[in-house]
């Protein structure tokens, strides 16, 4: 699951999640090819959830070319300038696509261009990423006007777009049209992971196990892996972005220690100093009492395990915990 042709600095975690949610925005596509109606996806999440990650590997897989004809771009991803209006964000996309007068004309006359170029690009999806930014500080009467442009722009061109930003940015422009709500049917959500359920607490297992592998450091075999399971839900809430930042900078910790594993205390040192003060958090999630920890996460995440002190599991190999599912 962790994809080792990335980059070494952070390698690519295809968990089970990010591969389903790949699928669906193939499906996009190939559904607008057989339709011949732009199929068009949301893809909202908390901030850290991996949305981004998620988009850009997809559109890796989809590189821009030259052939005789020019540059083709068969998946457009774009991340959304702060502050933008609806024509800096055409300006944006045309200076993207390569057009050298990105800036001249009205928003009419930049739209045609936009539709001009996405056509001759044999644009086959475009991403943009970070939509909210849009949106952020609009009236009403402003995001009627954004939610036109898009519906425009997908009308005209045929092409799916995939359109990312914040939980429920994104629905309130869809909200303002009709139309372009149709449009997009598929609305999907990348959530953090929970302990709510054994499967929920399974997949999280699964992700901690990949995280491990990136990040070239094992926690310690003598550590309970309900335990750690507990504590990191605890510290991180489930955000992909808390993970991957707290394991890094452990392991790194480690490496500079000339460890081979990671402990407990390692990962309180690794919070304490990267996390704590983003997450507005208690220090010391994995020093403190097991029992303070459970009562912490207790509320809406009925599955956990029963770490009361006297009762704490032996260690479990990964095995183990897939048998037990
Ligand atoms: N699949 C993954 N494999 C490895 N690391 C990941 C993965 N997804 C996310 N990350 C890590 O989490 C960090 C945050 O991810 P990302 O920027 O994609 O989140 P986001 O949902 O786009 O956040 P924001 O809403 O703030 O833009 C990344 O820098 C990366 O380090
Ligand atoms: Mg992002």
């Amino acid at each position: 699951m962790v994809n080792q042709t990335q980059s070494k600095k952070t390698p690519l975690i295809r968990y089970p999640r990010f591969n389903e949610l790949h699928n669906d925005i193939l499906l996009c596509q190939e559904a607008t090819a057989q339709a011949g109606e732009p199929s068009c996806m949301v893809l909202e999440g908390v901030t850290g959830a991996g949305k981004s990650t998620l988009v850009k590997a997809y559109a890796e897989n989809f590189p821009p070319y030259d052939n005789d004809e020019g540059t083709k771009i068969p998946v457009f991803y774009l991340e959304t300038p702060s502050p933008v209006t609806v024509k800096g964000m055409a300006l944006h996309m045309l200076a993207e696509l390569g057009d050298p007068a990105a800036d001249r004309g009205t928003l009419q006359v930049m739209n045609s261009r936009l539709i001009h170029y996405l056509s001759v690009c044999e644009v086959q999806l475009v991403i943009l990423d970070d939509f909210h930014h849009l949106i952020d500080s609009e009236t009403n009467r402003i995001l009627a006007t954004v939610s036109d442009w898009l519906k425009v722009l997908i009308k005209e061109t045929g092409i799916p777009f995939l359109v990312v930003g914040i939980e429920n940015s994104v629905d309130r422009i869809l909200r303002a049209n009709k139309q372009l709500s149709r449009l997009f049917a598929v609305r999907e959500k990348l959530i953090p992971f929970s302990m709510a359920t054994a499967d929920d607490a399974h997949s999280f297992y699964l992700f901690l196990d990949y995280a491990q592998q990136a990040v070239k450091m094992q926690i310690e075999h003598t550590l309970s892996q309900d335990e750690f399971l507990v504590r990191m839900y605890f510290a991180t809430d489930g955000v992909v972005a808390n993970i991957m930042n707290l394991l890094r900078f452990a392991a790194l910790l480690c490496a500079k220690k000339e460890k081979t594993s990671l402990t407990l205390q390692d990962l309180d040192v690794a919070f304490n100093k990267r996390l704590k003060e983003h997450l507005l958090k208690p220090p010391d999630p994995f020093m403190l009492d097991i029992n303070l920890v459970l009562q912490g996460i207790q509320e809406g995440q009925s599955y956990l395990p029963n770490l009361s002190p006297g009762k704490r599991p032996k260690p479990k190999s990964a095995a183990q915990i897939l048998r037990a599912k």
